[in-house]
């Protein structure tokens, strides 16, 4: 008997008809080629190369210093790996801010050079028209709104978002127009669950959430977080399914101590 091994590619279009028949949505991160290619083959629906790379490989405080360059270099080794999931490249604090063309450039640049299937903006009305103009050149734009890692100098702290009245208001009216100017899912971060539940119900696109509870279609974490490879962040919404950090630890340990000792390499373990 053959194994049929032909792999079908998650689109946007798929992304929506999942939405449609109420199947949940996985989205996870990746930021290099031998992690993205366990994550593509663990039938994951979409890998975001997030600019959260910047905090994870780069080691930086905050998204704010990784460069568009850096963000391409990333994400081209990401698609090289994948051939199931839909690749989401976030556009980088600096690259899209400025006016609608130099957006639209940023856009062109990571899709030419990354093989990327679309990208990913932060902020509501203040980017629709960079939205727009990115759609006109056919590049499908995920929005990102709640907390918005790259304005958190505005924010001043990491807290959750929206709860109250007022902002919680301005972030439906940012998703509606978010939805109605094109962009094909929406990502929530940490918000009150009910918020996020009221967003899923009245906006059409797909909802993924990150620490804005289960009423959403989709869930979305940083992988090194959920490995269990970040040291020293616990929010609440992070579950953590492995202790990657420790067992990686353990077995380096016994590396260095192998070698001290000579137990390595042992008779066939050498020519
Ligand atoms: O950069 C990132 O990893 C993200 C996720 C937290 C959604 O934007």
């Amino acid at each position: 008997m053959s194994v049929n091994k032909e792999v079908r590619r998650v689109t946007t279009r798929t992304l929506q008809e999942m939405k449609n028949k109420g199947e949940k949505i996985a989205m996870l991160t990746a930021y290099d080629y031998s992690m993205a290619l366990i994550v593509d083959q663990s039938g994951i629906d979409v890998i975001l190369v997030g600019d959260s790379a910047s905090n994870v490989m780069a080691g930086h405080e905050t998204t704010l210093p990784i460069t568009l360059d850096q963000m391409i270099y990333h994400a081209a080794s990401v698609v090289r790996a994948c051939q199931r999931s839909l690749v989401v490249v976030d556009m980088p604090f600096g690259s899209y801010q400025g006016n609608s063309k130099e957006a639209l450039n940023s856009a062109i640049r990571i899709m030419k050079e990354t093989g990327g299937h679309a990208i990913k903006m932060e902020g509501g009305e203040e980017i629709v028209e960079s939205i727009k103009r990115i759609l006109t050149a056919g590049i499908p734009v995920m929005g990102h709104l709640g907390l918005t890692p790259q304005s958190i100098y505005k924010f001043g702290t990491y807290q959750v978002r929206a709860k109250e009245e007022a902002e919680a208001e301005r972030l439906i009216h940012d998703a509606k127009l978010l939805a109605e100017s094109g962009c094909f899912a929406i990502v929530l971060e940490k918000i009150p669950a009910a918020l996020a539940k009221r967003v899923a119900q009245e906006v059409q696109v797909p909802i993924i959430g990150i620490g804005a509870g289960s009423d959403v279609d989709g869930q979305v974490l940083v992988l090194h977080d959920m490995l269990g490879i970040t040291e020293g962040f616990t929010p609440r919404f992070l579950r953590k399914y492995l202790n990657m950090g420790e067992q990686m630890r353990g077995a380096l340990e016994q590396y260095v101590n192998d070698v001290r000792s000579v137990d390595f390499p042992n008779d066939k373990e050498q020519y």
